[in-house]
């Protein structure tokens, strides 16, 4: 059987770490790539042995030869994007979060549900062997009802500093929607997906604007005084069937990690969890 053809949509980036997983696949490959800086396309051609290289991804839509559209640009371009490759027939697998505010989220749901093709956030969490088997695991009811979880996703001195993440033009958010979607996704599917009735929560600022303020990622740098994104979230979620969560995210905290602190724990009536 022919591959399907894939388009990449924002190549210099974490796109990077897509390659291997398309290259690994039996049924699909990459094709074609797309960005607005002209300057990692042709990285990406050498990487992926792609020939089809532009920077308005309106081409990419109208190839008839592109199935699958790969959305890995900053969050605020996820839906437009999404919705226009839907729109022109293709399926589309997005980066996380799938966008950075619920009514985006439901426009992007609602050309999947017109266009009968597939939408899909890189919640790549879920596929761990680790998640899959405790999934697996609470799936059989050996905590009995869960009734509390506590999350939560910190890091300390870890701020991306490009554009893409700490300006609320690109990014729509700071940490709570770029690693906080990753422990929230994880803790809602473990919890079995409780519809939430009531969300009570707090975005701070207060070290990133701080004289000195540093990060080690990007390669070790001062946050830029443009940073207008949140740098530590706190929510307390309260679900229909009486289950509570507590939620913390952070890029910048007094906390003690010298890395990612990530960790969920859940509470059952019978037993409880430690991811
Ligand atoms: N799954 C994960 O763990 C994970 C990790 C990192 C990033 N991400 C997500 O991936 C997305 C991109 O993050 P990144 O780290 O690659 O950012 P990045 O800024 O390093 O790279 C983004 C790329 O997109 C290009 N770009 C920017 N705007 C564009 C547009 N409108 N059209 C086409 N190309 C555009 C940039 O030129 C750049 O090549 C974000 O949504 C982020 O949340 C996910």
């Amino acid at each position: 059987m022919a591959k399907l053809k894939v388009g990449v949509i924002g190549v210099g980036g974490i796109a990077r770490s897509h390659f291997p997983g398309w290259a690994a696949s039996e049924h699909a490959e990459i094709v074609a790539g797309s960005d607005i800086n002209p300057k990692v396309l042709d990285a990406f051609a050498d990487k992926t042995g792609a020939t089809k290289l532009v920077t308005d991804p309106k081409e990419l839509f109208q190839d008839p030869d592109i199935d699958i559209i790969d959305v890995c640009t900053p969050n605020n371009y996820h839906a437009p994007l999404s919705i226009a490759a839907l729109n022109a027939g293709k399926h589309v697998i997005c980066e996380k979060p799938l966008a950075p505010n619920p009514s985006q989220i439901k426009k992007m749901i609602a050309a999947r549900d017109n266009s009968g093709k597939m939408l899909m956030t890189a919640q790549h969490f879920r596929f761990q062997g680790k998640s899959k088997a405790m999934k697996a695991e609470l799936d059989t009811g050996v905590l009995g009802d869960i009734y509390h979880a506590r999350s939560w996703m910190l890091r300390r001195s870890g701020a991306p500093v490009r554009p893409g993440f700490i300006l609320k033009e690109h990014s729509g958010g700071g940490p709570c929607i770029d690693i906080g979607v990753h422990i929230l996704d994880l803790t809602l599917w473990f919890m079995g997906n409780p519809r939430p009735v009531a969300v009570t929560g707090v975005a701070r600022t207060e070290i990133a604007h701080q004289k000195g303020a540093w990060t080690r990622m990007d390669g070790g740098a001062r946050i830029p005084r443009k940073f207008d994104v949140e740098d530590m979230a706190a929510a307390f979620v309260r679900f229909e069937n009486g289950a509570t969560l507590v939620l913390e995210v952070s890029w910048l905290l007094h906390h003690n990690t010298m890395g990612e602190d990530m960790q969920m724990w859940l509470y059952g009536t019978k037993g409880g969890s430690h991811w």
